[in-house]
């Protein structure tokens, strides 16, 4: 096990080059700083004990927060301390908290970041609370997933680990750099180290109990925000255990739009909107990308309802499942879907 004195080794692959260094901890900053000097890199600390002289500080999170810096950023690096876990289900200490936040920052600051020869990391070192990984740690590794899971096949590290050194951790981040091609396919892109013994998360399949379910043949089934997400993919699961009829609610009213949307293949899909952006640069050339972007949204929001009504009914049969257009928020709007469902007599 490493000791973790400053100074006893060069952490070489864990920081690159002119890497962005976000940490949480003055102690790290500490430790930090010289090597970040050395690879021409930018540390920054959210803790309001680290000295200015050993890194920006970072006591509230702005737009301002990287303002003078210039974009460059090769590499990013984010390094928590989940020392402090130990005090859950207390509020995670601010420092920790403006690290989240400082990173969700960087990342939409530097758009450097996205080329494909950047790497981002993440690090949370004494980062177990008895067995398990450290509650506010989660607060760095999943928003960085989330954003590596939008941003397919890019190469994110990231390691929990129970080593309570920072250099002990950036040893283990340097061995997992080794595994990185096939890692960051994975469903869950974190290891977790304890012991030095490396581990990582696989997501299986659990199917809903057969015999617990409420549900009898014949039931109807009226679920808001059924059309999409993780409420879509619950019915499925029931529509496989009882014979139902099921009702769909959601805001997005597939009768506005051209039925091509729906039925475009997924390239057909990319060209189409190639051809809205490139009218619209014709037509005006300031037109607002917000407005496209929505626009957009919405036919992948159409079609992610029409998919899910497809595949429900290859479950429960067509007759079986009805998309309602309602805006929940909308009392009258739930008065007319109500009356659509007791007028088709089956409840
Ligand atoms: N995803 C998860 O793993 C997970 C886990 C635990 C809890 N949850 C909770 O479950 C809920 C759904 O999450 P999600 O990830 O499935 O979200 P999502 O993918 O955004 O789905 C939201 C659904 O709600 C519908 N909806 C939104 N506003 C509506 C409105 N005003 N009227 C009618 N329908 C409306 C949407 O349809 P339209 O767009 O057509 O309106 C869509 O079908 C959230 O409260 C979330 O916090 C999610």
């Amino acid at each position: 096990m490493a000791t973790g004195r400053p100074g006893d080794r060069e952490p070489e692959t864990a920081i690159p080059d002119r890497s962005l260094v976000l940490t949480d901890d003055a102690r790290f900053a500490e430790e930090l700083a010289e090597t970040a000097r050395a690879r021409r890199g930018r540390l920054y600390c959210t803790d309001p004990a680290c000295p200015s002289s050993l890194a920006t500080v970072v006591t509230e999170v702005n737009e301002r927060s990287f303002a003078g810096q210039g974009q460059l950023a090769r590499h990013l690096r984010v390094i928590s301390n989940g020392a402090d876990s130990r005090d859950w289900p207390q509020p995670p200490p601010d420092r920790t908290r403006r690290l989240g936040e400082l990173a969700f920052l960087a990342m939409k600051n530097h758009t450097d970041l996205l080329t494909t020869t950047a790497t981002v990391g993440v690090l949370v070192v004494d980062g177990f609370v008895d067995a398990s990984p450290s509650p506010y740690g989660s607060l760095v590794t999943a928003l960085l997933k989330s954003f590596m899971w939008d941003q397919h096949q890019r190469p994110y590290i990231s390691v929990v680990t129970d080593a309570p050194e920072l250099f002990a951790g950036l040893d283990e981040f340097g061995r997992e750099h080794g595994f990185r091609t096939p890692f960051w396919r994975r469903d869950i892109p974190t290891a977790y180290y304890r012991a030095g013994t490396r581990h990582f998360p696989r997501l299986v399949p659990d199917p809903m109990p057969s015999c617990s379910s409420p549900l009898a043949d014949g039931s109807v089934i009226v679920a808001s925000g059924g059309a999409r997400g993780i409420t879509a993919a619950v019915l499925r699961e029931l529509a496989r255990q009882v014979r139902a009829t099921f009702y769909l609610l959601g805001s997005t009213d597939l009768s506005q739009l051209p039925t091509e949307i729906l039925e475009d293949s997924d390239e057909q899909l990319a060209r189409r909107k190639r051809a809205v952006i490139s009218q619209a640069r014709q037509k005006d050339p300031n037109s607002r990308v917000a407005e496209v972007a929505r626009k957009f949204d919405q036919w992948e929001r159409a079609r992610e309802t029409r998919a899910t009504i497809d595949r429900l009914a290859a479950i429960a049969g067509e007759d079986s499942v009805h998309y309602i257009a309602c805006d929940v928020t909308d009392p009258d709007a739930v008065r007319r879907a109500a009356t659509q469902v007791l007028a088709d007599g089956r409840p």
